[in-house]
Order: structure tokens, then sequence, then C-alpha cells
């Protein structure tokens, strides 16, 4: 069940519901419940764990503990943009701590963090199949390697200046 784009911040309680008995919970199926939420709204929003711990008895407490534990999972709203920071070996080894530390001073999110602005969220991965360019991060699906921290800054600053030009037009 995927839910439009725009009506993702609403949450339905018959759409967690529909969910939740949709799979057979008793044969352990939590997870796919919990995937199929994300998949509807772009993350795990804490209120429709509380839905699924009273639907189907499994305590909130021990489905925090699934989305916690599973990368795949996430508390809080995807931004706008998803930048994705390689720490695979070769990207490790060619200075992948200092791209996650310059990217955190120019957006203004750790790994694993929204920024403030909702423009961006980072992610932290272990591989992105082009180390000959490591050090590597993936911005809204495309590769951009052999980075540094002023590469960095002008990367990010495009995609501000993206975001400011489609902002303008809407509001023309
Ligand atoms: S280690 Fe970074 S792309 Fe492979």
């Amino acid at each position: 069940m995927v839910i439009e784009a725009g009506a993702r911040e609403k949450l339905s309680f018959a759409v967690i519901d529909a969910i939740a008995h949709k799979h057979n919970v008793e044969l352990g199926a939590i997870i796919p419940v919990l995937q199929e939420i994300q998949e509807a709204y772009g993350y795990v929003p804490p209120v429709a764990i509380q839905r699924v711990a009273e639907n189907t008895g499994v305590p909130a407490s021990e489905l925090f503990g699934i989305v916690t534990f599973y990368a795949q999972f996430r508390l809080q709203p995807l931004g706008k943009n998803l930048i994705k920071v390689c720490h695979g070996t070769a990207c490790h080894l060619s200075g992948a701590e200092r791209i996650s530390q310059t990217i955190e001073q120019v957006v203004g999110a750790k790994e694993g963090e929204t920024s403030q602005d909702g423009l961006f969220t980072v992610e932290r991965v272990a591989c992105l199949g082009c180390c000959s360019l490591a050090p590597c991060i993936m911005v809204n699906g495309k590769v951009h390697g052999r980075l540094t921290p002023e590469a960095i800054g002008k990367l990010v600053s495009q995609v501000k200046e993206k975001e400011k030009v489609v902002l303008s037009g809407e509001v023309g």
C-alpha cells in the first residue's frame, strides 16, 4: 500500500489497521507489517507503532526494539534529498570520516538524521559499488566520487539552489 506523497503526513489509523490485519502476526510476521507501514509513509511513525501494538498484542517496546535494531527502518520522515555516505573499506581508507564531518557541517545533520529544514537526510552505507572513485557519496541516486570537502560544499549548494528554484516556481 503506497500513499500519495501529499497525503503522507496524514496518518490514518484505518490504513495502519488494514496493514496490521493483512499479515498473520501470530506467525511472526511483524516485520512485514512495519515494512509496509514504512512503504506507505516513508518512515515508521511512533504513533503507528502504538497502534500496531494495540492491534496485535505485541508490546510497543518490542516493536520499537525491532525498528531501532534494523537499519532498514526509519523513525523520522525522509528529507527531500537523500545523501548516502559510503563507509566501505576503500572509502574508509580514503577519508570517509572527514567526508561525514563535512556533510554534517554543511547540511546540519549527522548520519541517520534529517536536517531541521527537512531538506536533507543523511545515511551511512557500506559500499556504493564505485570503490575506484573513493571516497564516494550518493545524492538522490547519483554517485559522486573522489570527493573533497570543497566539492561537497559545492554539491550541497547546488542542491539548495535547485530547491529554491522549485519553491519559487511553486509560489509563482
Ligand atoms: S567502499 Fe565506497 S564505494 Fe565501495
